[in-house]
């Protein structure tokens, strides 16, 4: 793992910005593996700033994402989909049938994740994965205890991560209790991982994932067994490394 320090919050997402432009400039046809959360929303206003400023294009790139809440439509105002379509795809030039995410409201749970999964491995390998990092240790939705060789699968969400998304629901009662989610095995099956962490509140994670120990208890860890991850972390999230 490649760990790049820079100052702050902007920093992080312009350095990350810089990578998937230069993977798309080298690739117009690329598949890029996408996550949502606060973390990369700096970056996805970046590379919308370089669709309007540089006309960089994303007419021929597909999009997969980690993850999609258990029972959310797709237009409801908390779901991935509607998370992605607001604070990236609009904005880029994209071909909205080339973007892909979890269907939450799917009536076989197991049949969408045998489908999404077969999708990863038609489309894939992804070129690069943007992945933020929960306090706890989840990419994705991998919560603490999900093992190294796990596909998408159907997942209980742990309190602290239904906590942490409560902000941006009216309570905790409506954040669901599960959710859809590529597995650690399918997220290591990507050429190349971007990791994103910013801020006091993931020091503590930061810490704990350069200790580097692979372990379920913190998932984030099995990143060590791929073999091109570059960690872009601000100072104040490095700061107790
Ligand atoms: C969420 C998402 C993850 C995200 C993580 C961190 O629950 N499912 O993909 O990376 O938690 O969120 P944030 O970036 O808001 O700190």
């Amino acid at each position: 793992m490649k760990v790049e320090v820079v100052e702050n919050y902007d920093e992080m997402s312009s350095r990350a910005a810089d990578i998937v432009e230069a993977q798309i400039l080298r690739n117009p046809r690329s598949v890029l593996g996408l996550a949502t959360g606060s973390t990369p929303l700096g970056l996805y206003d970046k590379l919308a700033e370089g669709v309007r400023q540089r006309q960089l294009s994303y007419k021929q790139v597909k999009t997969i994402n980690l993850d999609e809440y258990r029972g959310l439509n797709r237009s409801h105002p908390n779901s991935y989909h509607k998370f992605m379509n607001e604070h990236l795809f609009e904005h880029l030039d994209i071909d909205m049938r080339h973007t892909y995410l979890p269907d939450g409201q799917a009536s076989s749970v197991e049949e969408e994740c045998r489908r999404y999964e077969a999708l990863i491995d038609r489309l894939g390998p992804i070129h690069l994965q943007i992945l933020g990092l929960g306090t706890n240790g989840h990419i994705g939705f991998n919560e603490p205890g999900t093992p190294e060789n796990s596909l998408t699968h159907c997942v209980e969400l742990d309190e602290s991560t239904r906590k942490n998304n409560a902000r941006f629901f009216s309570s905790l009662e409506e954040v669901p209790t599960h959710a859809i989610t590529m597995g650690i095995a399918s997220i290591l099956k990507s050429d190349k991982i971007l990791l994103l962490a910013s801020g006091k509140k993931k020091g503590e994670a930061v810490k704990r994932l350069l200790e580097k120990q692979p372990g379920e208890e913190f998932p984030a860890s099995f990143l060590w067994k791929h073999e091109d991850v570059t960690l872009i972390v601000d100072r104040e999230a490095y700061q107790l490394a």
